[in-house]
């Protein structure tokens, strides 16, 4: 079984460089991407690595897969005949995974479709097919849906249509694994948030497996204060104190990727204590009670995501929270926030 490491969108805001020289040494076989810059990110990282596209090229970044050696999904005749003169103008066989869409109903050839666009690739000495892959749409909830998928994507296999040998062929994603099967013709997978120790829903059975995620997220206690009773908190007064409180202010914001949503709604820990997020998250800053926290004092780190003391708020519960995925939450971390990584010195 073949590893497609997705490191796309900052290795899901990670850090690109730390993540794909880490995974370099972890025995993945090809990275997976969104579009010709993150490709050539890491090209220029190493050499001889197979870099699979998975987003459609805008034409103007075509010459980029000649002079990165990338490989491109394609997924309509037009992108074809336009790599295949690429191709051959440059006496050279461009790399081509086709995408069939089964369901997902974004890119890739319709899957009924797929048999007779398997002949017109063939038929295209510019091109060289190493691969072949669909998209669940979704994995992580609907596992009838999933099978559905699989089962169209096979179809579309099993036409009359000769396929190169070596083809990789593959289709899941980190949910998706909870259903391969060992004897299926995939060969290959494409994992994105497993990798980065998260699993894509709460009752996987990836799950059992044990992951410890990667990723933690911090701020700080810059201010604390006394309000008194019927106080309105933050913008739009959403929140007004019950009682006499104490209350924190957070170095971070959604300036910072603390999402709108938990306003409200969400809670940090310091000290091990659950602290709850009052009134609206503000760009620079949250609001947060620390009335039952009485070892609170400035400067105190405070966990947005992550361990502290015997408690934890994981991605899944934090993007639960404020209505939105692990996959977002990990994404909008901005550059403003510091990444220290703790035990990769030899990075
Ligand atoms: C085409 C494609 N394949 C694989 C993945 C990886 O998915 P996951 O992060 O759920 O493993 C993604 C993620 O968005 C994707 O768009």
């Amino acid at each position: 079984m073949r590893y497609l490491a997705v490191v796309k969108a900052d290795a899901y805001g990670h850090g690109m460089p730390q993540m794909v020289r880490r995974l370099m040494q972890s025995g993945i076989d090809c990275f997976a991407v969104a579009n010709v810059a993150e490709a050539a990110d890491i090209r220029h990282m190493g050499a001889g690595w197979p870099i699979l596209i998975l987003s459609p090229l805008l034409p103007e970044e075509d010459q980029l897969l000649v002079d990165h050696d990338l490989t491109a999904t394609v997924s309509t005749l037009e992108e074809c005949e336009r790599l295949n003169e690429l191709g051959i103008d440059h006496k050279t066989e461009i790399k081509v995974h086709l995408k069939i869409d089964t369901g997902m109903g974004r890119i890739g050839i319709w899957h009924s479709q797929a048999p007779r666009f398997f002949e017109r690739i063939r038929e295209m000495p510019g091109l060289q097919l190493e691969g072949v892959y669909t998209h669940f749409s979704s994995a992580d909830s609907d596992p009838d849906f999933t099978q559905i998928q699989r089962a169209r994507f096979l179809a579309a296999l099993d036409a009359d249509v000769p396929l190169p040998d070596d083809l990789l062929i593959h289709a899941d994603n980190s949910a998706g694994i909870d259903s391969l099967s060992a004897e299926s013709p995939f060969n290959a997978v494409r994992i994105g948030l497993l990798q980065f120790g998260v699993t894509p829903y709460p009752d996987s059975a990836l799950g059992r497996v044990n992951v410890e995620p990667v990723f933690s997220f911090h701020t700080r206690i810059s201010l604390i204060k006394d309000l008194p009773a019927g106080t309105d908190i933050s913008y739009g007064r959403t929140h007004q104190l019950a009682r006499d409180s104490r209350i924190a202010i957070l170095t971070a914001g959604y300036g910072d990727g603390v999402p709108l949503g938990l306003s409200n709604c969400g809670y940090v820990l310091i000290h091990g204590q659950a602290c709850p997020i009052l009134g609206r998250v503000t760009m620079d800053q949250t609001i947060v009670d620390v009335t039952e926290c009485i070892e609170a004092q400035i400067g105190d780190c405070v966990v947005l995501i992550g361990k502290n003391q015997d408690k934890e708020i994981t991605t899944s519960e934090f993007s639960q929270k404020a209505n939105t995925i692990p996959w977002e939450t990990l994404c909008s971390v901005t550059k403003r926030v510091t990444r220290v990584y703790v035990g990769s010195r030899e990075l």
